[in-house]
C-alpha cells in the first residue's frame, strides 16, 4: 500500500470511525492485503466494546480463549442490546431462550442451545467444552448443568426493551422471519493471538418471536462458528436457518484451506447461501473471517452489516460489502 494512503487509513482506524465505502475494500482485506497479529474481530457495532474487553484480556497475558469469552460477556450484559443475552427479544410465547458456542483452534468446542435463565451462556458453552465429554447441551439439560455448576438462575422477567418489542409484536403476531435492519443481531467474535493461536465465540438470543424450541446457527459448530489454527476462523450473523443450510462458517474455513482469501471465502459463502435459500430479498446474513496470517474479510447478502476490529495500533468499525 502506498505510504500516504496507508497512513490515512490507519489514522481513520485509530479513531474508531466507520470507514467509508471508498476505503472499505482495502480495510476489508481484499487489495492490497492488510494483516494484523494479534487481531480481534466481532460482528456489528456492539463488537467495539466487546473487542475492547477481549483486547484487555490479551494485554493482561490472558489466552485467546479467555479473550473471546470475556469479550462477548460484555454484550451478554448490555441492556440496550435486544439480540444477545437475557435482555433479548423473546420467542412467540414471551420466553427468552439463548444459544451460544465457543471453539478453539485445536478443534475443542462446546455449545448450549435453547437455554433459559443463564446470564452468560458463553461461559456455560465453555464449561460444556472443558468439563464434559460432549459438545452440545440443550434446553432443560443445559439449565440443569448450569445449576449443578453454580451458575445463578436469573428471574424470567423481560427487559423493558424486550417487553415493549413483544407487546408491539403481539398486536399482529405475524410469524415470519424478517430481514434484519437493525445495526446488530448476534455477536460472533474471532481472534488470533501473537503466537498464532485462534479461538471464537458466538452468542445470541436468536430470532425475535421465534417458535418455542427454535435453535439458530449460533450454537451449531460449523454454522455460526468454526475455528482451525491451521487455516483460520469464521463466524456468522443473520437468519440462522439460511446459514445452517450451507454450514456457513465451516464452508468459509474450508474455502480458505483451498487457498481463498477470507474476503473471497465470505463472498463465495454468500453466493452459496443465496443459491440455497428461497426468498432471499427477505433474508439478511453476513460472514466474518480471519486467516492464520491475520488477513480478514466480511460479506453480507444485503447492505448494513458491519464489523468491529481491534489490533495493536487501532480499532475500527468497518462496513462489509454485500451482494445486493
Ligand atoms: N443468527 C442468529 C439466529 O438466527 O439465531
Amino acid at each position: 500500500m502506498r505510504g500516504r494512503r496507508k497512513f490515512l487509513i490507519n489514522s481513520l482506524l485509530s479513531t474508531g470511525l466507520v470507514l467509508p465505502a471508498s476505503v472499505r475494500s482495502m480495510a476489508a482485506g481484499s487489495q492490497p492485503k492488510e494483516r494484523h497479529k494479534p487481531l480481534i474481530l466481532s460482528t456489528w457495532n456492539h463488537g467495539m466494546p466487546a473487542n475492547d474487553k477481549a483486547w484487555e484480556v490479551l494485554d493482561a497475558e490472558g489466552s485467546i480463549l479467555d479473550a473471546v469469552e470475556q469479550g462477548v460477556k460484555v454484550t451478554e450484559l448490555d441492556l440496550t442490546n435486544l439480540s444477545v443475552g437475557l435482555q433479548g427479544l423473546p420467542d412467540r410465547e414471551g420466553i427468552t431462550t439463548l444459544d451460544a458456542s465457543i471453539m478453539k483452534g485445536d478443534g475443542s468446542c462446546g455449545s448450549v442451545a435453547f437455554v433459559r435463565q443463564v446470564k452468560h451462556p458463553i461461559s456455560l458453552a465453555r464449561m460444556v467444552m472443558e468439563n464434559t465429554p460432549h459438545v452440545m447441551l440443550a434446553g432443560e439439560g443445559a439449565r440443569q448443568f448450569a445449576i449443578a455448576n453454580g451458575f445463578p438462575m436469573e428471574e424470567e422477567v423481560l427487559s423493558p426493551g424486550a417487553e415493549k418489542g413483544y407487546k408491539d409484536w403481539k398486536k399482529h403476531s405475524e410469524y415470519k422471519p424478517v430481514i434484519n435492519i437493525e445495526n446488530h443481531d448476534t455477536i460472533g467474535m474471532i481472534g488470533l493471538d501473537a503466537k498464532g493461536n485462534m479461538a471464537g465465540s458466538c452468542t445470541t438470543s436468536g430470532l425475535a418471536f421465534k417458535m418455542h424450541g427454535r435453535v439458530g446457527d449460533s450454537p451449531i459448530i460449523g454454522a455460526g462458528l468454526f475455528v482451525d489454527n491451521e487455516v483460520g476462523a469464521a463466524t456468522a450473523t443473520g437468519l440462522g436457518e439460511s446459514i445452517i443450510r450451507i454450514c456457513g462458517s465451516f464452508l468459509i474455513v474450508e474455502l480458505m484451506r483451498q487457498g481463498r482469501t477470507p474476503q473471497e471465502a465470505c463472498e463465495e459463502a454468500v453466493k452459496r447461501l443465496i443459491a440455497k435459500n428461497k426468498g432471499i430479498e427477505g433474508i439478511q446474513a453476513g460472514f466474518l473471517a480471519l486467516n492464520k496470517d491475520g488477513e480478514y474479510g466480511a460479506f453480507a447478502v444485503h447492505p448494513g452489516f458491519n464489523f468491529a476490529m481491534h489490533y495493536r495500533n487501532g480499532r475500527a468499525l468497518v462496513d462489509s460489502g454485500s451482494n445486493f
